[in-house]
């Protein structure tokens, strides 16, 4: 009980923080080929040389050679960190922003998924605030400004090109700690589909449902405001029309847009509104088996919607509206068997082999602790309630 009322005054008082931090939103350059205007924008802005921070699977697509090129035609030369793994380490933050230094850049340029964005975000804040990587985890310990920071997503789902954090791992425990401060926003970003024809099929499912998740997370939130709404709200019709699409035909360049804005919206979104027991659950699913960010959230969500329908039938219902459901009748069910028939049509399953039934209360516990500090949710979770939506996740054993 006293949880409970804990989190009901600290989720007022940072509904009131998002309200006066000043949260700025990143020039955006959308549509096929603007990963090139971006260039030109970079070289308009003032940078001499920029340190392009990536990973090897991006190099090998020959995207960072292209990015190179543009910026060379505008006087602007470059220099590549291509070393970041799914997780970044402190250690690769460390060695990128030596690079960044020794190499006299002037600005950071992340293209990738999440890890590569986030990897950028924690260099570009390194690289002028010096000291330890991990003195800079935590909420606002961002002395100075980052290092001019571009980015160019190619995945939807993480949103990061709007968001103000970077989640990064240490090598040795493995855990993660994010660098929390509005001064990580980019400065600039391109949504280009063209860089994102080449996404794996299942990735490109797991991290549409990431967004997904996002939009309803920051949608049902206590925090949620007519702004967030409406992102949310655009976030969740841009994937009901083109996710499957985007999933079946990845060189659809229509779809591939679409959800690159929905990310975007939904990054937009949470970014003020936060999130909900649905990433507590999945983080800590990552952490205890390395489950990936999106399929994770795609097993929990309908779960942890069905656990908080009554609490927010009425956001529930106007979701199924957006996604064409008639209105009338039990719309906030109808929302709920949505996602679940979604998610069985992009191939992803609704169990989790890899759960032991002995790790459930440990899950719960560290969930509920992310919870409780992190996120304003419709209806509060006790350690059982969250047992037993994770219990959901326990593959059924035929007779
Ligand atoms: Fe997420």
């Amino acid at each position: 009980m006293f949880k409970r009322g804990f989190n009901k005054i600290y989720m007022k008082v940072l509904w009131v923080a998002a309200k006066l931090l000043p949260i700025s939103k990143p020039t955006m350059f959308i549509g096929k080929d603007s990963s090139v205007e971006l260039c030109r924008s970079i070289a308009l802005m003032g940078p001499k040389k920029v340190l392009i921070v990536t990973d090897a699977g991006i190099v090998n697509l020959g995207f960072v050679e292209m990015l190179s090129s543009e910026l060379e035609k505008w006087s602007v030369s470059t220099e590549c960190y291509s070393r970041v793994t799914p997780d970044p380490t402190y250690d690769q933050v460390e060695s990128g922003a030596v690079l960044y230094r020794e190499s006299c850049c002037d600005a950071v340029l992340a293209i990738g998924g999440g890890s590569p964005i986030d990897c950028g975000k924690a260099i570009a804040a390194l690289a002028t605030n010096v000291k330890p990587i991990k003195r800079l985890t935590g909420l606002l310990k961002l002395r100075k400004a980052p290092a001019p920071l571009f980015v160019i997503p190619t995945t939807a789902g993480t949103g990061s090109e709007v968001t103000v954090a970077a989640v990064i791992s240490d090598p040795i425990t493995h855990k993660k700690t994010p660098i929390l401060d509005h001064k990580l926003m980019p400065v600039a970003a391109a949504l280009d589909p063209v860089l994102m024809q080449g996404l794996p099929s299942h990735i490109t499912a797991q991290t549409g449902m990431d967004a997904l998740t996002h939009a309803v997370e920051s949608y049902i939130s206590t925090n949620a405001t007519p702004e967030t709404d409406r992102y949310a709200l655009a976030a969740v019709k841009l994937i009901a029309k083109s996710l499957e699409t985007a999933v079946s035909n990845g060189g659809n360049l229509e779809a591939r847009l679409d959800m690159a804005l929905a990310s975007y919206y939904a990054g937009l979104a949470f970014t003020k509104a936060s999130l909900g027991y649905t990433h507590a659950i999945a983080h800590t699913l990552g952490s205890y088996y390395g489950v990936p960010h999106g399929l994770a959230n795609a097993l929990v969500l309908p779960n942890v919607l069905a656990y908080s329908k009554n609490s927010a039938a009425s956001r529930l219902a106007n979701l199924a509206v957006v996604i064409g459901e008639p209105a009338g009748g039990d719309n906030a069910e109808a929302f709920i068997s949505w996602v679940r028939d979604l998610r069985q049509k992009l191939g992803i399953p609704d169990t989790l082999e890899s759960l032991d039934e002995g790790d459930i209360a440990g899950i719960a516990r560290q969930a509920c602790i992310e919870a409780v500090w992190n996120y304003p949710a419709p209806r509060y979770m006790e350690q059982q309630d969250c047992e037993r939506v994770i219990a959901e996740l326990l593959p059924t054993t035929a007779d």
